[in-house]
């Protein structure tokens, strides 16, 4: 009963199930569309007619598909009495706790979890996966979980996972919103891309040096220690990028909703804080 079951074999699933065939895991998959399943046979995977089939022959189960409610349609077709499901789906936290429910409703073990890392990254240095839920359960498949990359445990709460998940892709987006608006600036005026990149990745870089510094004040509750670029400041500087922007040509959408937090913190009354202070205003 030490094999583990891939639940879906799309681009992730299908790496996740090579990674464990490579770190020698006895592997059976499954995917709807049964011809994504040859590629694994070839490399040793057995493959099941159905999930139910899958899961029956595996201890653990690692689902990997599009949403939740793929998910539950797969796990619904399967007994999982006795049976530990880690699902690395991407969704939110409440989709996670929800699921946890129905799956202990079911007899099954649960796990959630969050993949930091695009399908060629499995198994590479770099790569990992966040994971939430019972701390046994957790702790009893960690040699299968070794195989995917890095291991990060996020707690008992099987909503954890996701949250960490869903904050580092914030962060992740957030990036690509400024990447997007800068070279969209570049290339208004016909320059290359390319040429600029190197000084964008290098400003970059320098800023990501006050990630740690934001988080003290953050966790503080405190905007108003060692100001040296105050919201105020920043708030009219700021100004400039949307009407730069607009006499671009450049559609300023990405970059509107921070500007209208800085302003109205600003008009809040923290115009001598630190940038920091907008995250109040996130609070609902
Ligand atoms: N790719 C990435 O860079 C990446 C990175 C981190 C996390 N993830 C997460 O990993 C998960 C899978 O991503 P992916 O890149 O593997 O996506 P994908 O290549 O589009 O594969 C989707 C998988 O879901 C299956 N599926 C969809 N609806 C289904 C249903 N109703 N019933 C049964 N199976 C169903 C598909 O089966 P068929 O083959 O039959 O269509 C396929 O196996 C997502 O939650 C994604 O957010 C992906």
């Amino acid at each position: 009963m030490n094999t583990v079951a891939v639940l879906g074999l799309g681009d992730m699933g299908s790496a996740l199930a090579r990674a464990l065939l490579s770190a020698g895991h006895a592997v059976t998959v499954w995917n709807r569309s049964a011809a994504k399943a040859e590629p694994l046979a070839d490399l040793g995977a057995t493959v099941a007619g159905s999930a139910a089939e899958a899961i029956a022959t595996s201890e653990l189960a690692v689902a990997c598909l599009l949403d939740y409610a793929s998910v539950r349609e797969v796990l619904g077709t399967a007994s999982l009495s006795g049976r530990t499901v880690v699902n690395l789906t991407n969704g939110t936290p409440r989709q996670a706790r929800e699921l946890a429910e129905w799956v202990a409703a079911r007899g099954g073990k649960f796990l959630d979890g969050g993949i930091m890392a695009v399908p060629p990254m499995i198994g590479k240095p770099g790569a990992f996966v966040f994971y939430s839920g019972p701390r046994d359960v957790f702790d009893a498949h960690r040699d299968a979980f070794a195989a995917f990359g890095g291991i990060n445990y996020a707690g008992e709460d099987p909503g954890l996972a996701a949250l960490h998940d869903l904050a580092l892709l914030s962060g992740m987006y957030g990036l690509f919103v400024g990447v997007l608006q800068a070279y969209a600036l570049i290339r208004s005026e016909g320059l290359s891309a390319v040429e600029f990149a190197p000084l964008l990745s290098g400003w970059i870089a320098a800023m990501a040096g006050f990630t740690e510094q934001t988080a003290v004040e953050v966790d503080r509750g405190d905007y108003s220690q060692g100001v040296v670029s105050n919201l105020a400041m920043q708030a009219a500087a700021f100004d400039n990028l949307p009407a730069a922007a607009a006499d671009q040509g450049v559609s300023a959408e990405l970059i509107a909703p921070l500007h209208r937090l800085l302003v109205r913190g600003v008009a809040d009354g923290r115009g001598a804080q630190n940038l920091s202070s907008v995250i109040e205003l996130l609070k609902k």
